[in-house]
């Protein structure tokens, strides 16, 4: 597909701006650009065509399923979207004074009363931009409070193995050492290695939960028990929120401190590391360390304070504050009641699925229930037929659905991760199985079909080594 600059025609333009009525400054000379700058010249229908004709090549949550584990993709309802669209909170500047901006400050300090009450915490900064940002700093967090006890000693964090990838690179990031520690036979964190890898230079314990393979740990207060006894503290990756939330909270598990992946449970769009919002949650004795600075209400005014022993900033003013306006309103749209039911569904959901499913794939640990998501194993299909779950997985984009996320967990061989979401209809969760049932089908009777798909789409295959290594980020145009 062309770029815009190779569609562009000298001439082609729109007016959108109106004449310009102030008297023209002149710069002097050497402040002058020697060249126009190259923007491509196209009218207003030409811009429309190409951006629609760019949104077909992509699937959305709006197209169709997107059964995307762990990542997470669920429809975003519009009213979210509205609410972020209102010109009281798009119009802002973060340096307005305050009192022109106590509406905005209500929606952060109301944000962070909800999240509190749904995650057990005592408040909550929502200055971290995605979910792993909010590991770094819940991390800081741990770091601080031992630092600051004069503990120097606690320089390692323990991670199951069934934790999110990004749990250990976070720990790193923050300047930890990493302890891994393997699950036990029913996918949990194995308690005698745990015991074993606690001491005195234990800082604390990251837990995904429920974990990468959609359990909930059915020991979670033992651990949290052996983790406190050897004086850390627990760390909740609390992304996974949308299969618990309104059910548990992880504060009266015995964890200190949380964040949150809005995106996955609040109906925001997942940021990419970018545009979203990881939010961290601590109990009352780390709230001194919070970044700085945190929303309080003052009588009837909002205020901003900055916490006594603050670990400074970790991004500017509030954070994504938009994504913050549109989870503040998912959740006020659910209500108390709504929350409870969107956990149930989502539990329920990949229930459902996996049951389904099992019929004709293996999946490890199927014997238990599932959370919000499952994995299934495709070695076995694999050696049969010599379809791999990445086979199957482009397969599936030719039946118009998303595929599911695939090798991860590692601990599982030839994983495909199913996360259906709460917000898929029961029609359209048997779409999916009926799709996944045609791609077994297709694994044993014509897997060559399947070795090369997808084939109705835009690309096929992309050699994703050289992606990854060289990617070509800097457009050069054709001279
Ligand atoms: C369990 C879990 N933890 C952490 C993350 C990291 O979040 P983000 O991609 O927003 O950095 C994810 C990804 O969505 C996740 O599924």
């Amino acid at each position: 597909m062309k770029l815009l600059f190779e569609r562009s025609k000298e001439g082609h333009h729109q007016d959108l701006i109106p004449a310009c009525d102030v008297e023209r400054y002149e710069f002097e000379e050497k402040y002058l650009r020697k060249q126009a700058p190259g923007l491509p010249q196209l009218s207003e229908v030409e811009l429309d065509r190409h951006y629609s004709a760019l949104g077909r090549q992509v699937h959305g949550v709006n197209d169709g399923p997107y059964p995307l584990g762990s990542c997470t993709m669920k429809y975003n309802p519009q009213i979210d979207e509205e609410m972020a669209r209102l010109e009281g909170f798009t119009a802002v500047h973060p340096l307005q004074p305050l009192k022109d901006a106590q509406g905005c400050l209500e929606v952060l300090y109301e944000a962070k009363k909800l999240l509190c009450e749904i995650t057990g915490m005592a408040d909550m900064t929502f200055q971290p931009a995605a979910g792993a940002h909010g590991e770094y700093t819940g991390l800081l967090l741990i770091r601080k409070y031992h630092l600051d006890r004069g503990d120097n000693a606690r320089t390692k964090i323990i991670v199951p193995d069934s934790a999110h990838g990004t749990n250990p690179a976070s720990a790193t990031m923050a300047g930890f050492e990493v302890v891994n520690i393997p699950s036990n036979d029913r996918g949990g964190v194995d308690l005698e290695k745990l015991q074993e890898a606690v001491g005195p230079d234990t800082a604390g314990l990251m837990l995904t939960n429920p974990n990468t393979l959609g359990l909930f740990d059915e020991n979670i207060l033992e651990i949290t028990r052996i983790i406190h006894e050897a004086g850390g503290l627990c760390y909740y990756d609390g992304a996974n929120m949308n299969a618990i939330m309104g059910r548990v909270r992880p504060g009266d598990m015995g964890f200190d401190c949380i964040h949150l992946n809005l995106h996955k449970t609040f109906a925001t769009p997942h940021g990419g590391g970018g545009p979203g919002s990881g939010p961290v949650g601590c109990k009352d004795f780390l709230r001194a360390y919070l970044p700085k600075p945190i929303v309080e209400k003052q009588g009837d005014e909002y205020i901003l304070v900055t916490p006594e022993k603050t670990m400074g900033q970790v991004r500017s003013f509030a954070g994504n504050f938009l994504v913050v306006v549109k989870a503040l309103t998912y959740i006020l749209t659910l209500g108390k009641e709504g929350i409870i039911e969107a956990s149930g569904n989502a539990v329920l959901n990949a229930n459902y699925l996996m049951e389904k499913l099992k019929k004709y794939y293996d999946v490890p640990y199927g014997d238990q229930r599932c959370m919000h998501e499952f994995v299934m194993c495709l070695q076995g299909i694999k050696n049969e037929t010599g379809v791999s779950a990445m086979d199957i997985a482009k397969g599936s984009l030719d039946f118009g659905i998303h595929p599911p996320t695939m090798y991860f967990p590692l601990i599982v061989h030839e994983a495909l991760m199913l996360e259906p979401t709460e917000t898929e209809s029961r029609e359209s969760l048997d779409e999916v199985i009926d799709i996944f049932v045609k791609l077994h089908q297709l694994a044993h009777q014509d897997p060559g079909y399947l070795n090369g798909a997808p084939h109705k789409c835009p690309i096929s295959r992309p050699d994703e080594v050289q992606a990854a290594r060289n990617p070509i980020l800097r457009y050069e145009p054709e001279e």
